[in-house]
């Protein structure tokens, strides 16, 4: 029998050519590409692309996914309706994976996908990335002004990607230099190898279920705080530390305590997450840009950092990709339990391509386990029992 390794740590569980990690080394690449280009060069739309494709795209390929996800942005007046009905309490990753779940009941596929590159699959599976990737951002930002009792904002086709998410989200036009910044954070958040939410998607593509139910299996498993859900619980210590400070004391307690520093550590990095090292910048790009003032947010998380540089770095616990972002969207007035939302706005585009991976070379996910529990026995009818 092979070796059990709690987490599947270093098990390959696929083959897969969209992304790659050096976690020794800081090194992220999207198709080849390191996130530092893409971050600087790419779009959304183009880097969704590129992960869904494996290649950059012409202009006009560009521009023909661009328009089919302008296109696709408005979401059934059903849905809505039923977003209304939901808790306006409840968290907003719980009402997207409940609206992306139902998005399916609306487009109903072909009998069943085959798993064989056959052109019915590839028609509904190129309709269906398109139909789930522009209306992600739609439900987010619905759900903002239904769950406070306003009508939402419909969806602008004359505007990117980015643009339109801050759009539907505030009722304004965002100013240029704020739909560049989320649009870089689409970019950092679009891919990232087989990742717990990734690993989710693969499970539930490869038994052919349907795209929707892979994408909701993922968001379900996204939300959890020791992945993507860790960018709210990251400004919620922030908070609660308050202060410069006050960070050593807070570290030190959690610490001894055994307790998460959120933000930190990664499976694959032993180094800062080059995710973070762009994030980091984007903060000081933004204080600049409202006049030179860092946020009392921004001086504690520094001061979070430098102090778990102190005492974790020899494990390799560094800052992750949530450590910073959270701090973003916090400066851009985003809620913190909307954090989540945008990641997964985001990972959507390596969702789909994975689940699109999956899908051309296809085999159940059936692995095996260790059994703990009890040998054959006989059963103990209920009136003998003690
Ligand atoms: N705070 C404090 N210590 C941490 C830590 C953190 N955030 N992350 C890891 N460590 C420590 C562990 O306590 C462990 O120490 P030990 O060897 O003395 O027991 C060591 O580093 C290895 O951590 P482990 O939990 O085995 O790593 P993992 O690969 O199983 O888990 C994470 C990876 C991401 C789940 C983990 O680092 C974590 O929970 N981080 C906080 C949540 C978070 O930010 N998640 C977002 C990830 S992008």
């Amino acid at each position: 029998m092979s070796e059990y390794l709690p987490g599947l740590e270093g098990v390959p569980a696929t083959k897969s050519n969209i992304s790659h990690i050096d976690g020794e080394r800081g090194v992220l690449a999207y198709r080849g590409y390191p996130i530092e280009s893409l971050a600087e060069h790419s779009t959304f739309e183009e880097t969704s692309l590129l992960l869904l494709d494996g290649r950059l795209p012409t202009a006009r390929e560009l521009a023909e996914f661009d328009e089919q996800l302008r296109g696709n942005r408005r979401v059934k007046y059903n849905i809505r309706e039923m977003m209304k009905s939901l808790p306006p309490t409840g968290h907003p990753m719980e009402m997207l994976q409940t609206a992306v779940a139902s998005l399916g009941m609306f487009y109903p596929g072909p009998e069943g996908l085959t798993g064989r590159d056959i052109r019915e699959d590839l028609d509904y599976v190129h309709s269906m990335t398109v139909k789930i990737l522009a209306r992600m951002a739609t439900l987010v930002a619905m759900w903002e002004h239904i769950r406070n009792g306003y009508d939402p904002v419909p969806p602008r086709t004359d505007l990117t990607y980015a643009e339109n998410f801050l759009y539907m989200l505030s009722g304004k036009e965002p100013e240029a230099f704020y739909a560049d910044i989320m649009d870089t954070c689409l970019v950092l958040h679009a891919e990232h190898t087989i990742n717990a939410s990734t690993f989710a998607a693969l499970v539930a593509g490869s038994t052919l279920a349907a795209p929707n139910g892979v994408i909701a299996a993922a968001i379900g498993t996204l939300s959890g705080p020791l992945h993507g859900g860790a960018n709210q619980r990251v400004v919620e210590m922030l908070e609660d530390i308050g202060s410069p400070d006050n960070a050593r004391p807070w570290v030190e307690k959690q610490l001894a305590a055994k307790a998460k520093i959120w933000g930190m550590g990664h499976r694959e990095y032993k180094v800062k997450d080059p995710r973070a090292v762009i994030l980091e910048k984007l903060v000081e790009k933004l204080a600049a840009y409202k006049g030179g003032q860092v946020s009392p947010l921004f001086e504690t998380a520094l001061a979070v950092e430098e102090i778990c540089r102190e005492r974790l770095a020899h494990k390799g616990v560094y800052p992750n990709v949530d450590f910073y972002s959270g701090v973003l969207y916090a400066e851009m007035g985003i809620p913190a339990d909307q954090f989540t939302s945008i990641f997964a706005i985001s990972r959507c585009a390596g969702w789909l391509a994975h689940w699109r991976e999956q899908l051309a070379d296809n085999r159940i996910f059936r692995p095996t386990q260790v059994y703990t529990g009890e040998g054959i026995r006989d059963y103990v009818p209920l009136r003998d029992r003690g």
